[in-house]
């Protein structure tokens, strides 16, 4: 370990020694205002969907607790695997070790944080990511990552530049609840210093990493990045609004804003891989999956002939365009294909729950 990087893991220290703090004190309240988000922040926006003022109520308070249940249960595996490392790393006295403590500490107090504000959203949607193949898959996944210490850490770049962009469009606009604009800005804050530990490791993490999980960082992790993304507002949301869950689902993946919300969160990940000398050398260049996921282009430039490369459903759709009306192959915004249902009665009795928490 160089001195540079024991200055900085000192310093990340100091900081969060300094910086105890607890939200039940610093971040006391409650929300108070409906809708609690703005419509634009919604991942509808751009649907062009006719809803009332209840059912845009209720979908804004399903939503943000969609967003905060996947947030408390990153922050659990975030834990588990740093455990895991204090657990089984052959050397305790290792600035790492002291600052791996502080950061758990911080992510059990987030979660108490985001646990008060999950009960006063007091949602009703039923999360279909959580049972069936899609959870087998998910649980098998997770498991081996927690102990590949570079791929676990770009997960936890994932995990953390994500919330964080969430965060600044919530925390930044006039229209978004008092208390949530609070919780989202003391979340940030303390995430800042996640953020830089997370980068310093990447390097190191890297560097002991075998052939197979590099494969996997190179070439897997972004479609993994992107089911992360794309879950953290499920199809059951939608639902308790008498909307389609899946249909609705499929459709705000397509969505232009979507995509370049995605972008824009995953992009400092990709520049952190770039910069931990993940794509080699000056002569190779950002792998395909990478550059699809982040939206730039070979070279991590946007715009221009660096633009990604096609993949697999644009050749298609180059080669054979009379059949570019195959959803499964070619995704396309159908921004006015959602149909809509009216609100039932057990949709409406969920919205006076929500209202009454
Ligand atoms: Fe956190
Ligand atoms: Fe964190």
């Amino acid at each position: 370990m160089t001195i540079a990087t024991t200055n900085r893991l000192q310093s990340l220290s100091a900081v969060s020694a300094r910086k105890h703090i607890e939200p039940d004190e610093a971040v006391p309240g409650s929300l108070s205002r409906n809708p609690i988000l703005p419509r634009e922040l919604l991942s509808v926006a751009g649907l062009d969907l006719q809803l009332s003022e209840v059912q845009w109520e209720q979908l804004a308070r399903e939503e943000m607790a969609s967003i905060t249940d996947a947030g408390i249960r990153f922050e659990a595996l975030l834990m588990a695997g740093f455990a895991y490392e204090l657990a089984y790393r052959s050397e305790l006295l290792d600035p790492r070790v002291t600052y791996l403590l502080h950061e758990l500490g911080e992510e059990t107090r987030h979660s108490r944080l985001f646990l008060r504000l999950l009960e006063q959203l007091a949602p009703s949607a039923r999360n279909p990511f959580t049972h069936g193949l899609v959870a087998k898959l998910d649980a098998f996944v997770t498991r081996r990552a927690l102990h590949a210490n570079a791929l676990f850490i770009v997960f936890v770049l994932a995990g953390e530049e994500i919330p964080d962009l969430l965060q600044k469009r919530f925390s930044e606009h006039p229209d978004t609840d008092p208390f949530l604009a609070q919780v989202s800005r003391y979340h940030r804050a303390e995430e800042a210093r996640h953020l830089a530990f997370a980068r310093l490791l990447l390097p190191e993490t890297w560097e002991k990493a075998g052939a197979v999980e590099r494969f996997v960082v190179r070439h897997i992790a972004p479609m993994i990045v992107t089911g992360l993304f794309d879950s953290l507002v499920h199809p059951g949301v939608y639902e308790t609004v008498g909307l389609p869950g899946w249909k609705t689902w499929q459709s705000v993946r397509r969505l232009p804003q979507h995509i370049e919300l995605r972008e824009q969160a995953t992009r400092p990940i990709c520049r952190a891989l770039l910069e931990a000398g993940v794509f080699g050398t000056k002569k190779s260049e950002i792998p395909r999956s990478w550059q699809k996921l982040c939206g730039v282009g070979r070279r991590g430039s946007l715009g221009g002939d660096q633009r990604p490369r096609p993949g697999l459903p644009e050749i298609l759709r180059r080669r054979f365009p009379q059949q570019d009306e195959r959803p499964t192959l070619l995704p396309r915004p159908r921004l006015a294909a959602v149909p809509l249902r009216p609100a039932s009665h057990s949709v409406q009795s969920a919205v006076t729950r929500s209202l009454l928490p």
